[in-house]
């Protein structure tokens, strides 16, 4: 940590109880997001005055509404799947294709096939689609995404750099990937590096920059560098906010010192993350052993993150939300597994069956990360706004 202690405000959830209560009426598990918070991320990027583009990894969540919002904040989009890139055009029928970026990781032919024919920007990680496809990308320009040997984020799953992670050429392939595009006449525009999520300190991205430029001055093609997502948003209550003043310090320094390129970002967690929220209904309370657990009806299907990653979400009894927190309990879900906890030895109001419970902080990587595991039904999404 950089040591920053930026003051965390009061969730919007706070004051959209009854809303949100009345939402849980029509039905849980349920998402609810709020698109004034998404416009406000969306707007706290825009202060990040360095950046030459922002792009949102809709892999965090591709509600509609979402992408609506953030479309009209001028927001592109960065998609890793056809699926992904079919949806961005079904909303967006006519959205310049340079505001998409196209980042799959182990991709079969027919999707860069797919992008191609789209016209957006793709980015490759190894050398294989140019030695086995030359004839796709031949005279077309590239993005090229760099592992430089180190990853971070939250968690080991979610760090994308360095020889445990499949993503990125290793510097170590650079020369066979730049000797093959000069063959094909492709043209290397920008650098790429993705390093992981939930990173918290901005000097993260400094680093970034300074390994990405460094490389870009040695192959002497290259327009743009784009420094990834990974934008922290630390959950627990007394956690520092991410310090975004910071991270716009590093981006003007960056481009202070290297006006020739042009700077992207592509954040998901970091546009959507606190504007969601996940409504779930108690159906028991059981002490058991000494320890007193909450179920709800939606666990590890409705939120795979506590089960996936130890994610820490906050838990809220939204009908008590005023009554003292005097009894610790593990919230639980539905689901046939020992790992289906949503949270463990939290302090919450005597709860009972039929209460409403909210995760907080869901707003990326929640509802699509959803299953249907036991055949239980997927979370509902609804988006509200003022
Ligand atoms: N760019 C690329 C190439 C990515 O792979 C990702 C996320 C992003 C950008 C956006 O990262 P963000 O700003 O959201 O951190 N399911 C995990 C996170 C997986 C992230 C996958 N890649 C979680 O729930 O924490």
């Amino acid at each position: 940590l950089n040591g920053s202690t930026v003051e965390r405000a009061t969730p919007w959830w706070h004051g959209k109880r009854d809303a949100l209560l009345a939402q849980a009426d029509a039905g849980t598990p349920r998402y609810v997001y709020d698109l004034a918070t998404v416009r406000a991320r969306a707007r706290s990027m825009r202060d990040l005055g360095a950046l030459d583009r922002r792009f949102y990894a809709i892999k965090a969540n591709p509600h509609p509404d979402i992408l609506r919002t953030l479309e009209a904040e001028g927001i592109g989009f960065e998609c890793v799947s056809a699926g992904e890139l079919a949806h961005v055009s079904g909303l967006f029928p006519r959205l310049d294709p340079t505001r998409v970026l196209f980042t799959p990781s182990f991709a079969a032919r027919a999707e860069y096939e797919d992008a191609l024919r789209r016209d957006v920007w793709i980015t490759l990680d190894s050398l294989p689609p140019l030695t086995h496809w030359p004839e796709l990308f031949r005279g077309r320009q590239v993005w090229l995404r760099l592992d430089p040997g180190f990853g971070r984020g939250h968690h080991e799953k979610v760090r994308t750099g360095g020889s445990g992670a499949k993503f990125g050429l290793p510097l170590s392939g650079l020369d066979a990937f730049l000797a093959r595009a000069r063959a094909l006449d492709v043209r290397v525009f920008g650098l790429h590096a993705h390093l992981g999520s939930g990173i918290v300190d901005p000097q993260h991205w400094r680093e970034v920059f300074g390994r990405l430029a460094g490389i870009a001055d040695s192959i002497g093609s290259i327009a743009a560098l784009n420094l990834g997502g990974g934008i922290g948003v630390p959950a627990e209550p007394d956690a520092p906010v991410f310090d975004i003043e910071a991270l716009a310090r590093v981006l003007s320094e960056a481009k202070a010192a290297c006006p020739q390129y042009a700077l992207w970002m592509e954040p998901g967690r970091y546009l959507v993350a606190e504007a969601g929220v996940l409504l779930l209904r108690a159906t028991q309370v059981i002490d058991k052993d000494g320890v007193a657990r909450i179920g709800v009806d939606g666990g590890m299907n409705a939120l795979l993150r506590p089960a996936l990653y130890n994610a820490w979400h906050e838990i809220a009894n939204l009908t008590r939300l005023h009554e003292p927190a005097d009894r610790r309990f593990d919230i639980v879900g539905p689901i046939c597994e020992t790992g289906d906890v949503l949270a463990r030895r939290r302090a919450l109001p005597h709860t009972q069956e039929g209460d409403v419970l909210l995760a907080a902080t869901a707003g990326a990587y929640g509802a699509v990360m959803a299953s249907n595991y036991n055949l239980r039904g997927l979370p509902q999404e609804v988006a509200i706004d003022e």
